[in-house]
């Protein structure tokens, strides 16, 4: 049993924010975000919200797929920016879309999140557990950064994406899934996990903190890493491979990646200038965008490939 996308959808905040508007805020310039990252603009959530994001992009992937939200068995929402603690997001999704026969759950794993939660569909399907399933990946990050802090607050944008997954007989899955948690303080954002009546502390939130070379070096050793395992453990040629679709943190990044794999840049799809690092959202709001443009074609050969907080990383060989 394989396990293919039958539907996308995605939903991106809903206000612009330009280089130039952020220059307005912190030291900062156009050109610098620019030719450090490819952003060029994002998009921040102001009354949606993570659950409002992924209820939109998770309805239009239903539409997409041609089923009704009654259908789905199971909604998996990677995310690391939920609005409670309790309920999770997945339930929240669950209740705006009306899935009233779907279980559903968070799964947390930062900007890997999208890529560790359709593998676990995968193994759902397989075992034959669920057997259509919704896979979101939504994030609100603009809630997390610290507005003062220009070597953050320039890269996140706000987001969702979605696809709907079923088992085929036919076609092919396989994905890998890698963390090292002793590397966990280059990208941290601390949760309410402080101060109780009795230890005297105040419960303060954390902004997201991150060494961005330190992950930058990361990135660019891990992901054609494990790309390359991928490849070579299913024995498939990277001439095979249509497109590699990598998480969107930054063009450098990307471009490194191609270059390690000695593969062109053709195939290596970008839309981090509109939208910055959406985190879970962007492989997903990627896909859905390459969908609806219909640049992919039964039978493609695509890797999806993310990274980011944990730390962690993965990829997935898929068919299209
Ligand atoms: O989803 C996964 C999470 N994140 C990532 O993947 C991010 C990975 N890292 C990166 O993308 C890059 O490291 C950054 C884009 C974050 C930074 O680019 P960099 O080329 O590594 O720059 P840097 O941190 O070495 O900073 C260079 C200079 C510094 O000034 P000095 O010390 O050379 O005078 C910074 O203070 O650029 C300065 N700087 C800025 N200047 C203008 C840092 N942020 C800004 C800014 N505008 N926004």
């Amino acid at each position: 049993m394989m396990t293919r996308i039958i539907g996308t959808g995605s939903c991106a905040g809903e206000s612009i924010v330009t280089n130039e508007d952020l220059a307005q805020i912190v030291e900062t310039s156009d050109e610098w975000i620019r030719t450090r990252t490819g952003i060029r603009e994002r998009r921040l959530t102001t009354e949606l919200g993570t659950s409002g994001m992924a209820a939109e992009a998770s309805m239009r992937a239903c539409e997409n797929a041609g089923i009704r939200p009654e259908e789905l068995d199971l909604i998996l929402l990677a995310t690391s920016t939920p609005e409670y603690c309790f309920p999770n997001g997945a339930c929240q999704i669950q209740a705006k879309i009306g899935a009233v026969n779907a279980a559903a759950f968070d799964i947390s794993a930062a900007c890997t999140g999208f890529v560790f939660a359709l593998q676990t569909a995968h193994s759902f399907l397989v075992s034959g557990a669920f057997r259509t399933i919704l896979v979101v990946g939504a994030d609100d990050l603009s809630k997390t950064v610290d507005w003062k802090d220009r070597s953050t607050c320039v890269l996140f944008g706000d987001g969702a994406g979605a696809v709907v997954v079923k088992g085929d007989e036919k076609g092919s899955f396989h994905g890998i899934m890698k963390a090292d948690g002793s590397r966990s303080q280059v990208l941290t954002c601390r949760a309410r996990t402080e101060g109780n009546f009795r230890n005297g502390k105040t419960p303060e939130l954390g902004y997201l903190h991150m060494d961005g070379q330190e992950v930058f070096k990361f990135a660019v050793k891990k992901v054609p890493e494990c790309i390359s395992q991928l490849l070579e453990e299913q024995q498939v040629e990277k001439e095979e491979i249509r497109y590699y679709i990598l998480h969107q943190a930054n063009e450098r990044i990307i471009e490194s990646v191609a270059k390690r794999l000695k593969e062109p840049l053709e195939k290596f799809p970008m839309n981090i200038q509109q939208y910055g690092n959406t985190s879970a959202a962007t492989i997903p709001i990627l896909l859905d965008e390459m969908n609806r443009a219909g640049k992919l074609n039964r039978g493609d050969q695509i890797v999806l490939s993310g990274f980011g907080g944990g730390l962690t990383w993965g990829a997935i060989l898929m068919e299209w």
